[in-house]
C-alpha cells in the first residue's frame, strides 16, 4: 500500500469519527437511527458520500500520475505551465451571451415595464377574495356573525384577551366584567380620550371630579343598572341618556357596538389597562361586525 493510499484512508476515518462524534453529541444512538428511517437514511447517505469522495480522489490522483495529454500549446506560458490552445465551447458562449443580454434586458425593460410584483398580486386576490367574502356574509343572521366572530376571536384576540375574554388577569380589557371597571371609567373621566375618531372629536378630562367621578363610575361600571347618578347628566350631552352614544357621535360606554369595536379595531387603543395594537386593514367589515355580535355575548 503506498503513502497516499494511506493518507487517503487516514482522511475518510477522520471525517467518520468526525460524523459519529457529531451524531454522539446530539444523543443519537444507533437504535434511534433504526426507529428513525429519515435519520438512518441520512446517515447511511452520509456514509456513501464520504466513500464516494475518497474512491473517486484515488482515481483521479492515480489518473494525473499516469495520463499524458496532447494538443497545441499556446506561446504564452507561465513558469513553465502552458496552456492548451482549446476552442470556447459554443454552448457555453452562447448561454453566457445571452444570459448578459437577457440580464440587461430584464433590468431596463422585463421587470420594471411589466411591474409584476407578487406582492401586488398576493393584494389583488385578497382584496377580489374579500369582495365576495363581504358580498356572501352581508346578510349574515345573529347566529352566523356570532359563530364567525368567536372563530376570529380565537385566533386575532385571545393571545391579550384570553380564550374566554377574560383579559388574561388584567393584561387586556376582561369582556366577561361588563363594559367597564370602575378604574378605567374614572381614568378616562379623569385624563379624557382623543383616540378613536368619533364625531365628537375629543372628549376632554377633567368633566367630573371627587365623588361625583365615582359615582358616576361606579354606576357606568355596574352596567348603568339602578338610579342615574344626577351628575351623569354632563356626560349625556355626548353620551346620550342611555350611554349608547347618540349614534356614533361619542363612544358607546353601554355596550360593544358596532362604531366602537370598528373604532378600536382601527386606531388601536390606549388605556389604563394598556395597549391595544391597531388592526387596521386586516379585517373585513363583515369580521368587525362578526367580533361586536361576539364580544356582547361574552358577558
Ligand atoms: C364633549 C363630549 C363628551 C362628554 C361631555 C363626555 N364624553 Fe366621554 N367620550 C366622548 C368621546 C368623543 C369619546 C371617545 C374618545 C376617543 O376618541 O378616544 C369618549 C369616551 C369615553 C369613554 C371611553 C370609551 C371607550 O370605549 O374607551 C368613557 C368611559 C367615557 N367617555 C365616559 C364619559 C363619562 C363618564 C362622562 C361624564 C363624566 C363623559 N364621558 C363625558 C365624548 C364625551
Ligand atoms: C396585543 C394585545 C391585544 C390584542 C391582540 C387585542 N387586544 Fe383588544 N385590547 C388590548 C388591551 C391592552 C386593551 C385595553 C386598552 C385600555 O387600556 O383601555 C384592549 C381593549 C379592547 C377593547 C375595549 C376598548 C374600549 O374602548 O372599551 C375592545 C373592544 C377590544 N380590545 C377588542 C379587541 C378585538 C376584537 C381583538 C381581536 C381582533 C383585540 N382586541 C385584540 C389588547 C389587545
Amino acid at each position: 500500500m503506498n503513502a497516499l493510499m494511506i493518507k487517503g484512508i487516514a482522511f475518510a476515518v477522520v471525517l467518520m469519527l468526525a460524523t459519529i462524534y457529531v451524531l454522539a453529541s446530539m444523543n443519537i444512538t444507533l437504535q434511534m437511527l433504526i426507529d428513525d428511517p429519515i435519520k438512518g437514511l441520512t446517515v447511511i447517505g452520509a456514509g456513501v458520500i464520504i466513500i464516494l469522495s475518497v474512491v473517486v480522489s484515488f482515481k483521479y490522483i492515480n489518473q494525473m500520475k499516469t495520463d499524458t495529454a496532447t494538443g497545441e500549446l499556446a506561446d504564452e506560458n507561465w513558469d513553465g505551465i502552458g496552456e492548451y490552445k482549446n476552442e470556447l465551447p459554443v454552448g457555453w458562449a452562447f448561454s453566457f451571451l445571452g444570459t448578459m443580454i437577457w440580464a440587461m434586458w430584464y433590468w431596463t425593460v422585463g421587470y420594471p415595464v411589466n411591474s409584476f410584483s407578487q406582492i401586488g398580486q398576493l393584494n389583488e386576490e385578497v382584496l377580489a377574495y374579500n369582495s365576495k367574502f363581504e358580498e356572501m356574509h352581508k346578510n349574515a343572521d345573529a347566529a352566523t356573525l356570532k359563530e364567525m366572530g368567536e372563530s376570529i376571536f380565537l385566533v386575532q384576540c385571545a393571545p391579550c384577551h384570553g380564550e374566554t375574554g377574560d383579559g388574561l388577569s388584567g393584561k387586556a380589557q376582561d369582556f366577561t366584567a361588563g363594559r367597564f371597571s370602575k378604574e378605567q371609567v374614572l381614568d378616562v373621566i379623569k385624563n379624557g380620550s382623543n383616540q378613536l375618531g368619533y364625531q365628537m372629536g375629543a372628549m376632554p378630562g377633567g368633566m367630573a371630579s371627587g365623588t361625583d367621578a365615582e359615582a358616576i363610575a361606579t354606576w357606568v361600571a355596574g352596567g348603568m343598572k339602578g338610579e342615574k347618578p344626577a351628575t351623569f347628566a354632563v356626560c349625556e350631552s355626548c353620551h346620550g341618556p342611555d350611554g349608547k352614544g347618540m349614534n356614533g357621535m361619542a363612544a358607546n360606554i353601554a355596550e360593544y357596538d358596532n362604531t366602537l369595536v370598528h373604532n378600536v379595531l382601527e386606531h388601536g387603543k390606549k388605556g389604563s389597562i394598556g395597549r391595544m395594537p391597531s388592526f387596521k386593514g386586516r379585517l373585513t367589515p363583515v369580521q368587525e361586525k362578526a367580533l361586536a355580535s361576539y364580544l356582547s355575548t361574552m358577558k
